[in-house]
């Protein structure tokens, strides 16, 4: 029985990443061997200190309530590591603590935007952001870029899409779908620009540890004036392989994080106390040795793309995906099918390869694939060879 759904429900897409792994699972189950790149998460497990914390807490029965923005005890770690680490000063009463990072930034979008209220937002984005947003009754301004700039905003860019109306611009370096980071000096520059407006920047850092011979750096370290409006977001599934745990953190002004508090009050309270505990022991036992593996894949998805027809794909820096564009394909055939987009090329790639990867049109970037590393080398080598075995039949 159907009484119809709301305006706010219709109006947002479905996650595409969610589609795609669907259908995979879906082909799975039938037993067709499916090679999974379309996920976007680690391959390795939490680390063993984190589960054994959870383990504990079960067993003392800390299975209650928590306060609402986390426990004492984790937003004050979280804030030693953004001081460690990131050389940023927080308290832990500027710090709220969610059910992932994905909870996090649609609290911040609900406690800072009214409606028309916009937020710039580089594409290509990771394909949450605009749902989100638009959730939240604001507006996405969408800055395209290309591989010309390295899938960055440039100043200029910037300059162009700010208007009377803009709330915040939404950075996420490193960058899911595309692997960019922002280097310290465009970072300086686009603080240059939003010094001369009033405006909040949105830092997703979920990806911070994953970055491969650069520099990463959190915007709000430019100047204190900067980190006075950055709404930084980081949580615990990337760098600690625990997406399932659903911690993720936002350290921002305090007015913010107590808007953030209230509303998560009366919608989803504090997160899972247990998930809470292994966060705490988590942020102590990071695996450098991942991040190397991951630098190691890289290197072969790249060898692999660069010796492929038709392919091309600049070097990410950071994140575990490269986005090879395939406009060269889009407009080809393969075995008598038209490729007209890159939707039907990830399609024919899941049907007739066996290989899962998300196509760019939700990331807003139709001319591109993306594909995950995080898996296996032996999955990932074979996965290299139905690409390059398709290729040799589209014409
Ligand atoms: C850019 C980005 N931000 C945030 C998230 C959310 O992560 P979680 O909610 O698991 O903490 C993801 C997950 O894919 C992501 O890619």
């Amino acid at each position: 029985m159907a009484f119809g759904l709301s305006d706010r429900i219709k109006a947002i897409a479905p996650s595409p990443t969610l589609a795609i792994d669907a259908k995979t699972k879906e082909l799975v189950a039938q037993g067709v061997d499916i090679i999974n790149l379309s996920v976007g998460e680690p391959d390795f497990g939490t680390p063993e200190p984190a589960a054994q914390a959870a383990i504990e807490a079960i067993k003392q029965g800390f299975t209650k309530y928590t306060a609402v923005p986390g426990i004492n005890d984790l937003r004050k770690a979280i804030a030693k590591k953004l001081k460690d680490e990131n050389g940023l000063d927080y308290e832990m009463d500027d710090i709220i603590v969610s059910n992932g990072a994905k909870h996090s930034l649609y609290n911040a979008f609900m406690a800072i935007l009214n409606p028309g209220d916009e937020v710039i937002l580089p594409a290509p984005y990771w394909v949450s952001y605009p749902e989100m947003i638009r959730l939240a009754e604001g507006e996405p301004v969408v800055i395209a870029t290309d591989e010309s700039t390295g899938f960055k905003i440039t100043p200029e860019m910037l300059k162009q899409a700010i208007t009377p109306k803009t709330k915040a611009l939404l950075l996420n370096s490193p960058s899911n779908p595309t692997g960019a980071v922002y280097s310290p000096e465009d970072l300086k520059a686009l603080a240059e620009v939003m010094e001369q407006h009033e405006f909040y920047v949105i830092s997703d850092e979920i990806y911070e540890k994953m970055v491969y011979g650069v520099e990463q750096m959190s915007i709000a370290s430019v100047s204190e004036a900067m980190k006075k409006r950055t709404i930084l977001v980081n949580g615990f599934s990337k760098a600690f392989a625990m997406t399932g745990w659903r911690v993720g953190y936002i350290a921002a002004d305090r007015a913010i994080v107590k808007a953030m508090t209230s509303f998560q009050s009366q919608t989803t309270s504090n997160p899972a106390s247990i998930s809470q505990k292994a966060a705490l022991k988590a942020l102590d036992a990071f695996d450098p040795n991942v991040i190397e593996a991951f630098r190691k894949r890289l290197d072969y998805v790249m060898k692999r793309l660069e010796e492929m027809p038709l392919i091309k794909c600049i070097r990410p820096q950071g994140a575990f995906y490269v986005f090879p564009n395939v406009a060269d394909i889009i407009g080809k055939s393969y075995k008598g099918t038209k490729i007209d987009s890159a939707n039907t090329f990830a399609t024919l790639l899941l049907e007739k390869a066996n290989i899962a990867l998300v196509p760019g049109e939700g990331f807003g970037a139709p001319n591109n694939i993306r594909i995950s590393y995080a898996v296996s080398d032996e999955n990932l080598a074979k996965a290299m060879d139905r690409l390059e075995g398709f290729l040799k039949e589209v014409e």
